[in-house]
């Protein structure tokens, strides 16, 4: 049977509307108007697009987007100042320098300046610690998309076995400690491999729910999947490009084959990427409510 495919898109949607709601009550009884401000140094076409969707998902439920745009040359104590301001600027909720930053730049040296109480990625080591112990504030928005997605797929996951393939900072690393709270949505057992564990499949092919985010297209195949597991692809691979001009996008897992073995999975697009900046527009509204 072929796999239920987890539609990032609707999923995402029924969140904005939830928050879209959020919004007009702030407004309304607090006379709040959540504000995102994105930074962006240079002009890397991804990153342009990126934080455009940004800037559009705030407006669209009524937030405030804000957007400095610096040229690839900027310095790093100007950026840095900028940062301060925008720390000090009671509008701005939450603050987004969009990565990668120029390598000029100490990407760390910025993200650390943001104060975390505004820093709605959650890179921020204050962050990080908060979501270790349990006490997230802003959980990372593609880690928080992930569990939405399995958790609204009806996937159970108390005492499921949760396979991670990648080990980053923003996804994996979060992920697997996430799914690891002792709270509803988690509790389950986590492994997580990368590109030094021996005999991945043996891993994988565990794995109740399966999240990729090796950074590799086919990095996971039919053979290494469980069959009727849920598959959560965090890949964004680019290749070629399609009738119209525009690039075309495959994940980390070898979909076609994989949909014959999996009970759900996430397409590329329309999975997880569509839930990411949802994620974001949540991370700030709740910024917003903070002061409340
Ligand atoms: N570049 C690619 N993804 C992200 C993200 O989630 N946050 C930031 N700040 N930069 C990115």
């Amino acid at each position: 049977m072929t796999a239920e495919i987890i539609s990032g898109k609707d999923v995402a949607q029924t969140i904005r509307d939830e928050l879209g709601e959020e919004v007009a009550e702030l407004k309304r009884k607090h006379g709040i108007v959540p504000g995102l401000c994105t930074v962006l140094v240079g002009e890397d076409p991804a990153s342009v697009s990126y934080v455009t969707a940004k800037g559009r998902a705030c407006e669209k439920l009524g937030m405030n987007s804000f957007h400095h745009e610096l040229p690839a040359e900027t310095g790093e104590e100007d950026l840095l100042k900028l940062v301060d301001e925008l720390n000090r600027n009671d509008e701005v909720h939450g603050i987004l320098v969009q990565l990668p930053l120029p390598k000029h730049i100490d990407e760390n040296k910025v993200l650390y300046a943001i104060d975390p109480d505004k820093d709605v990625d959650g890179f921020h080591p204050v962050n990080v610690g908060r979501l270790v112990i349990g006490e997230e504030l802003f959980p990372p928005c593609t880690p928080a998309g992930i569990q939405e997605l399995i958790v609204r797929s009806g996937t159970p996951t108390e005492g499921a076995e949760v396979v991670v393939v990648g080990r980053s900072n923003i996804v994996g690393k979060p992920i697997a400690i996430m799914m690891l709270q002792k709270k509803a949505g988690a509790n389950a057992t986590v492994t997580v491999c990368h590109t030094r564990t021996r005999d991945m499949p043996v891993h994988t092919r565990r794995g109740d729910i399966l999240i990729v985010a090796a950074g590799k297209r086919n990095a996971v195949t039919a053979e290494m999947v469980k069959p009727g597991a849920t598959v959560i692809d965090v890949g964004v691979n680019r290749i070629g490009f399609t009738a119209s001009g525009k690039a075309k996008l495959v994940g980390d897992v070898d979909f076609e084959a994989v949909k014959e073995v999996a009970g759900k999975i996430t397409p590329v697009p329309g999975g997880v990427g569509p839930m990411t900046i949802t994620m974001l527009l949540k991370n700030t509204v709740r910024a917003a409510k903070r002061g409340l």
